[in-house]
């Protein structure tokens, strides 16, 4: 690791750090940035080098987050652990386009990544770095996503690894792969919040490594996103970058990472960054809205379980680069997301209930004049539609508490027979 090219700095007071060590948070309680010395990177071909990575063999240039390991984090090879993540599919789908009021949206799926969710291009990075510190217990608490990631990578990198998951909040598909990657896995009654507040506690007094979103340098792999999606578009920049918030690590990574490409002088504007919240669980609106510090929501509610909190730790870094490029930030009901989330899945396209509060929130933006119809958006879909397979079924079949579906698509019943096969068909 080559420490001169990079440090941490607090985001609060500036204080900063040389180098690697264990360390997610500074004396005055403010979070981290890597800071690179974007300087050094001046004047190289970057963006050439990042393409022709793209035809290469290479273990590390196959991967969507290490193939930028110039604006991601110059760790020594040996040290990495890839699956390789990234290179997912950026969709262009007219149907979901119209449902948004759009002329045209482009959806990069983030669900499309080893574990079948973006958590795993800031989960390289994370694992990675606690390998190269020498570290052999790594835990998070999440809302499913984040655990099923981390527990993978682990792993395979013959960590111990545990996950605090609020009980009984974590969908099916996403707790059945942290106890299938074999991490240790405790239910904490209460919400997401407490857990977050738990591991942060149980980190402190174990030395086990925290790799939660407030861990800079899963920031910084988390920034692949902005860039593999600019790639996947020739380097053009887009008008509006659409996507979900709950705990605020992707968006502040997007927006820090597009902020890196501007200064470099590799992109010559920012996009908008639109984040969208759930309405239970939109304490971000009111602090943009306001001005003034995040209030946290208690017991945040809402039925996209991933983004279900109420107390985001990236707030401050999330409202950087939303500011920055003149975005915004949304709230959208239950009701919204999920018929949003019926049209995605019935464009072929498929996805988890929090990443349809994309859809939903362009949908909402574009209503009230804030996203011109002809803009260039993009959003991101950023968890695979198997992950909550019990929200898709009770949707369907009209068994969601309090909600009645517009498109449901129940299966029917029908006798083994080819008359009445027939007639069913014929329905
Ligand atoms: N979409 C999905 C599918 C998520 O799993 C998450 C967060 C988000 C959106 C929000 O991203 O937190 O960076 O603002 N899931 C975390 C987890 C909290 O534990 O898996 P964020």
């Amino acid at each position: 690791m080559d420490d001169a090219t990079w440090s941490l700095r607090c985001v609060d007071c500036g204080a900063s750090w040389p180098g690697l060590e264990v360390r997610y948070r500074c004396d005055c309680g403010g979070t981290l940035d890597v800071l690179h010395d974007l300087d050094a990177l001046r004047g190289l071909p970057l963006l050439q080098t990042f393409d022709a990575r793209r035809a290469s063999r290479d273990r590390l240039d196959r991967s969507g987050v290490w193939r930028f390991r110039e604006l991601v984090l110059p760790l020594d090879a040996g040290s990495v652990v890839t699956r390789p993540e990234g290179n997912t599919a950026l969709y262009d789908s007219p149907r979901i386009a119209a449902y948004a009021g759009l002329d045209a949206m482009r959806l990069k799926h983030e669900g499309e990544n080893p574990t079948g969710s973006f958590k795993d291009r800031g989960m390289t990075v994370g694992i990675s770095v606690a390998r190269r510190l020498g570290m052999t217990r790594v835990a998070c608490a999440s809302t499913g996503n984040t655990s099923a990631s981390m527990a993978a990578y682990a792993a395979m990198a013959g960590m111990e690894a545990f996950v605090f998951i609020p009980d009984g909040a974590v969908a099916a598909g996403k707790l059945s792969q942290a106890l299938a990657y074999g991490a240790r896995t405790l239910k904490i009654a209460g919400d997401f919040d407490a857990a977050m507040d738990l591991v942060q506690q149980v980190c402190r007094a174990e030395g086990i490594y925290l790799l939660n979103s407030i861990n800079p340098f899963r920031i910084e792999g988390q920034k692949a996103i902005a860039f593999e999606l600019l790639q996947d578009l020739g380097w053009q920049v887009p008008d509006w970058i659409v996507l979900p918030g709950g705990n605020l690590g992707n968006s502040a990574a997007i927006g820090k990472g597009l902020s890196e490409l501007l200064s470099l002088g590799l992109i010559d504007r920012l996009p908008r960054i639109a984040v969208i919240q759930a309405e239970g669980a939109s304490p971000l609106v009111d602090a943009f809205r306001t001005g003034a510090d995040l209030v946290p929501v208690p017991r945040a509610s809402t039925i996209a379980t991933a983004i279900r909190i109420g107390n985001p730790v990236s707030w401050r870094k999330s409202l950087r680069g939303i500011r920055a490029g003149g975005g915004t930030v949304e709230r959208v009901t239950d009701a919204e997301i999920l018929e949003a989330k019926a049209v995605v899945d019935a464009a072929g396209v498929g996805a988890e209930p929090a990443s349809c509060a994309t859809v939903a929130g362009a949908k909402k933006l574009v209503a009230a004049g804030v996203i011109p119809h002809d803009a260039f958006v993009c959003g991101i879909l950023t968890g695979h539609v198997l992950k909550d397979a019990d929200t898709v079924v009770g949707y369907h079949l009209g068994t969601l508490p309090g909600f009645t579906p517009l498109h449901p698509n129940a299966p029917v019943s029908v006798p083994a027979r080819l008359d009445a096969l027939r007639k069913a068909i014929s329905r």
